[in-house]
């Protein structure tokens, strides 16, 4: 249930300050496309849309979110300067992890921003940004966390979630987007340092280096050898012994390259 009351509390309890903007819908086609119409309405930053359902989710990649009822579905708007939008993703990344870790649960970063568990999904996080004439005008930052929907069969094997984790059951919704927002205020704030941030990102990658692996991207696939995340937040691999960067797409690890 919508409890945006709640939401505040537990940012008051955590000395958070509460976003000027804060919807919280039973259901939405997407938090994302709630808060662009907001963005495009001039909202001020930290504008913040929740749902308890969406019924057209969207993730990375063209791909679809599965997004019944018992998911955190969760969107904030940005206003970032030109400073360093490519690491906003990565930062992203580092808030939700940090957000889940309060519940004891202990999470690897998976290129760009995938939340992992054990192995297999917990959140993602779709950033849309906006530009004009002048530039980067806005950001969106979706994030969709597993907390205890039931998954559907065909996510089962690649996907977790946090009721599944915690055998004490998954913290309140309103307590988890608290969590989230504030440590994504921090990280957000944090990019004024990006060097900490690729760094504290690094730390907290899936250890896939020197691995073979293919990058789908939205214009073909790229098979090579993994190398790094380099200060801009592009992957880098090996292919051909040429070194490519990527900005966007998907990993997948292979078991051999042809
Ligand atoms: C991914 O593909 O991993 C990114 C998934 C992002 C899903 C979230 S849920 C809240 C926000 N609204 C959307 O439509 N998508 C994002």
């Amino acid at each position: 249930m919508p409890d945006p009351e709640g939401l505040l509390r537990a940012l008051a309890a955590r000395g958070a300050e509460p976003p000027q903007t804060l919807e919280w819908h039973a259901r939405l086609v997407s938090t994302n496309d709630r808060v662009k119409e907001l963005a495009r309405g001039g909202a001020a930053e930290g504008a913040v849309v929740l749902a308890d359902e969406q019924t057209g989710g969207r993730g990375r990649e063209g791909r679809s979110w599965s997004s019944p009822p018992g998911g955190l579905y969760l969107s904030v708007l940005l206003r970032p300067g030109e400073g360093a939008p490519g690491l906003l993703p990565l930062a992203a990344g580092l808030a939700v992890a940090d957000a889940v870790a309060e519940s004891g649960v202990s999470t690897l970063l998976k290129w760009p921003n995938d939340v992992v568990a054990g192995g297999r999904k917990l959140a993602g996080i779709l950033s849309e940004a906006s530009t004009g004439g002048g530039g980067l005008e806005w950001v969106v930052v979706g994030i969709g966390v597993n907390v205890a929907s039931a998954l559907p069969l065909e996510l089962r094997a690649t996907a977790t979630s946090l009721a599944e984790l915690l055998p004490a059951g998954p913290p309140a919704a309103a307590v988890l987007a608290a969590a989230v927002m504030s440590h994504l205020r921090v990280w957000y704030d944090a990019l004024a340092r990006p060097a900490m941030v690729v760094q504290a990102w690094r730390r907290r990658a899936l250890p896939w280096w020197g691995e073979a692996v293919e990058v789908r991207t939205g214009v073909g696939a790229l098979r090579g050898q993994l190398l790094e995340v380099d200060d801009e937040g592009a992957l880098v691999l090996s292919t051909a012994g040429e070194r490519r960067r990527v900005l966007s797409g998907e990993v997948v690890r292979l078991r051999r390259v042809d």
